[in-house]
């Protein structure tokens, strides 16, 4: 079985010295689990550095630390944008791209989306690929259509020459589950999961394909983790509001690890 990736998803929330404390206390929690379990942690950029230090600091230098957003120009006149480079130099291996978030209030298209994806595949980081469906697409029955247009609009002319192994993680977060407490029913998500495994196989190389892990997302907690872990192709969870307490953000990191100690 694959090594299940766990990844916190802050959002908007977690000042320094919030992100401090919850480090402090998610070691402790996470000590014994660490080595079976990937587990990456997307801070707002105000935090970024100040949770690479406190992982570091408190014996957790295998967690990866990934930014929620990057902008997809080199440098120059984008008021606001930060760069690639710019992550890589205080230690963020890993960017979010595609959350519903994004592209329904800040308005991304796929085509943005492409080209944030290609600049960080580029900078050699860790793509967290999201893509999902609205109850709307869902009820129509127009949910497959709909997530293979948004994987194949960011990857089907990209050049995969240089992309690592591993490099690329897909979330399949549907917005309906986002931040409602309406988990999306495991068996459905292992459904779309496996669909989306079997489409990459068409569109990346043979070992990229392999080796990317498919993640669920949308209202994960501690109580639902190992029913999702449990699943054949659900490599791991993207996890929002239930990631922000360290206590239950460490409970499903060592519960994830369970189906798999299981298997
Ligand atoms: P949630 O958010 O766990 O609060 O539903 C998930 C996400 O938006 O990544």
């Amino acid at each position: 079985m694959t090594k299940p990736l766990i990844i916190a998803n802050w959002k908007l929330n977690m000042t320094q010295k919030q992100s401090s404390e919850f480090i402090k206390d998610f070691a402790e929690k996470v000590k014994a689990s660490q080595n079976q379990v990937d587990i990456i942690l997307s801070a707002p950029f105000t935090s970024l550095e100040t949770v690479v230090k406190a992982l570091t600091n408190n014996g957790l230098e295998k967690v990866t630390v990934a930014s929620q957003n990057v902008s997809e120009h080199e440098s120059g006149a984008f008021t606001g944008e930060i760069n690639t480079e710019m992550l890589k130099e205080i230690g963020v291996q890993a960017v979010i791209v595609g959350h519903s978030e994004r592209r329904e209030i800040f308005n991304e298209t796929n085509e943005t989306i492409k080209s944030k994806s290609k600049k960080v595949l580029d900078s050699n980081l860790k793509l967290i690929f999201c893509c999902g469906e609205s109850l709307e697409t869902r009820e129509k029955d127009e949910t497959d259509k709909w997530i293979e247009t948004q994987i194949r609009s960011a990857f089907n002319d990209l050049d995969f020459s240089k992309v690592e192994n591993d490099q690329i993680v897909i979330a399949y977060e549907p917005i309906w589950a986002i931040g409602t407490g309406k988990t999306c029913d495991s068996i459905e998500a292992n459904r779309v999961i496996q669909n989306i495994k079997d489409l990459i196989k068409n569109i990346f190389p043979a070992s990229l394909a392999n080796s990317t892990r498919v993640l669920y997302g949308g209202s994960v907690k501690p109580s639902t983790i190992e029913e999702q872990m449990a699943q054949t192709a659900i490599d791991g969870a993207l996890v929002g509001g239930a990631s922000l307490k360290a206590n239950d953000f460490a409970d499903i990191v060592n519960f994830s690890t369970k189906a798999v100690l299981n298997a």
